[in-house]
């Protein structure tokens, strides 16, 4: 076995030098665990630590070390193996651990064993992002779809340990009350369960309307989609002059938002801003967050935002259509747009917009190219949309108003038969009034 590769984390702070904000809850100090195959890359295993590093600090416990292991396979009892295990645990009592973070889906199993091991908190990618997603799901659909998504992941989980209800959604490393109450809790669980799954058919019915009646407005939609961090809501709110909570964290976005999109030329869209992706999304979070991801796949165009200064912009890429693909949000058509070039490297920007043909670079937080951004939504939604010529007979002025409504009227006038209009339209809204359609010529 080669030596691990090991990262004193930069931003380590100690309790005594933590900041106001960080006193008032004391953030727990983790070591982050990685692994790579023999065979397997470095570079990657790095990366995917780095992200892991970003996930707990956004999940509030400081990295103070990350290690990654080299091994052939994963071992079934302790994931890293005993030698690798007794030197983890010395470092942990050294480094004055409190949670070790593994950047691997454990097995319950070897959860146990770990924990048992380091005598403190041992969680996965999948707690860790759960735990994120449940600090950030502001809506009631959102919360609903987290406390299942942890219900779930907890279930297997319970064997030797109780649960206490109250106390879920309070973060990860939940510990019950004891063995004794592990029937009577796993029933309150599974009975919990339903009632949530019950409550969200509820819940999707009503977006489901929502969604309908935003495609009623004729609008077409655009939804910003991209990596966590990638700056999908400062491009939303430097395109809308929205003011969406952007931060340096990831997923400070959860729960999307939806605005008017005012463009050059008269041309009106609705643009949401979707949740960030990640590298490996557990596969229960990508169910649990369907309809938050939804707006993507109803959304008529794709803004899919990618960092283009970080280390790996094609794996974001790849990552974010891998989920686009799981949430069958295929077959949108997708403007990639290079973000923070204010700080990316022009060689590798270059590269990128040669590579992804059709794409556009700019920078929305100096508003750089922001103009080249806004012409190629307009370019993306004029293939969708045609322009009409109607006769409206005055009996359906409400028709007359719709139109005005959706902002895409060219040219009226009044005639006898009724109100001539030009008006750009999407396709299907169009369809819906060839009944009314006439020849310009006329
Ligand atoms: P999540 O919702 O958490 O997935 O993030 P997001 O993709 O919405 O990113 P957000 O807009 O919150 O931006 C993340 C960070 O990147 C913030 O610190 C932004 O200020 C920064 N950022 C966004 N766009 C740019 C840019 O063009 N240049 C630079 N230098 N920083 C940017």
């Amino acid at each position: 076995m080669t030596d691990d590769s090991r990262t004193h984390v930069a931003r380590q702070r100690s309790r005594l030098t933590a900041s106001v904000t960080d006193l008032e809850v004391v953030r727990q100090r983790a070591l982050l665990v990685g692994m790579v195959r023999d065979t397997g890359s470095v570079a990657e295993g790095d990366r995917s630590l780095a992200e892991l590093e970003l996930l707990t600090d956004t999940a509030g416990s400081d990295p103070i070390e990350a290690v990654l292991v080299r091994r052939d396979r994963p071992d079934p009892a302790t994931f890293i193996g005993k030698g690798k295990l007794s030197e983890l645990v010395a470092e942990s009592h050294m480094l004055d651990i409190d949670v070790v973070v593994f950047d691997n889906e454990l097995s319950p199993a070897q959860q146990r064993n770990l924990q048992l091991a380091f005598q403190c908190d041992v969680v996965d990618r999948v707690a860790l992002i759960l735990d994120i997603f449940a600090q950030h799901a502001h809506t009631h659909e959102g919360r609903l779809q987290v406390e299942l998504a942890q219900h779930r992941y907890r279930l297997p989980r319970l064997r030797g340990k109780g649960i206490e209800l109250s106390r879920l959604g309070a973060g990860i490393g939940t510990r019950g009350p004891g063995e004794t109450k592990l029937e009577t809790d796993r029933r309150r669980i599974l009975e919990r369960v339903s009632k949530i799954e019950r409550e969200l058919k509820d819940a999707a019915r009503s977006r489901d309307t929502r969604a309908k009646s935003r495609k009623r407005s004729g609008l077409p939609v655009a939804s910003i989609v991209g990596y966590t961090n990638a700056g999908k809501s400062t491009l939303f709110n430097r395109l809308t002059d929205a003011d969406v909570l952007v931060e340096d964290r990831l997923f400070a976005t959860l729960g999307s938002t939806v605005r008017r999109l005012d463009l050059p030329d008269g041309h009106r869209a609705l643009i949401s801003d979707t949740v960030g992706f990640v590298r490996r999304l557990p596969h229960e979070l990508v169910e649990a967050f369907r309809s938050t991801l939804d707006e993507a796949a109803d959304a008529d165009l794709l803004v899919h935002v990618v960092d283009a200064s970080d280390p790996d912009p094609d794996g974001q890429i790849a990552a974010v259509r891998e989920v686009l693909t799981e949430i069958d949000a295929t077959g949108i058509p997708e403007i990639l747009v290079f973000n923070k070039i204010d700080i990316a490297e022009p060689a590798v920007v270059g590269r990128l917009l040669t590579v992804f043909g059709g794409s556009v670079s700019a920078s929305a937080l100096t508003g750089e190219h922001i103009e080249e951004v806004a012409a190629a939504i307009v370019q993306g939604l004029d293939a969708m949309t045609v322009t009409v010529d109607l006769l409206i007979p005055y009996e359906r002025g409400d028709l007359v108003a719709s139109l005005h409504d959706t902002g895409e009227v060219l040219d009226e006038h009044h005639v006898v038969a009724g109100t001539e209009i030009t008006a750009r339209l999407p396709a299907a809204k169009a369809e819906a009034l060839t009944a009314y359609r006439r020849d310009p010529t006329d």
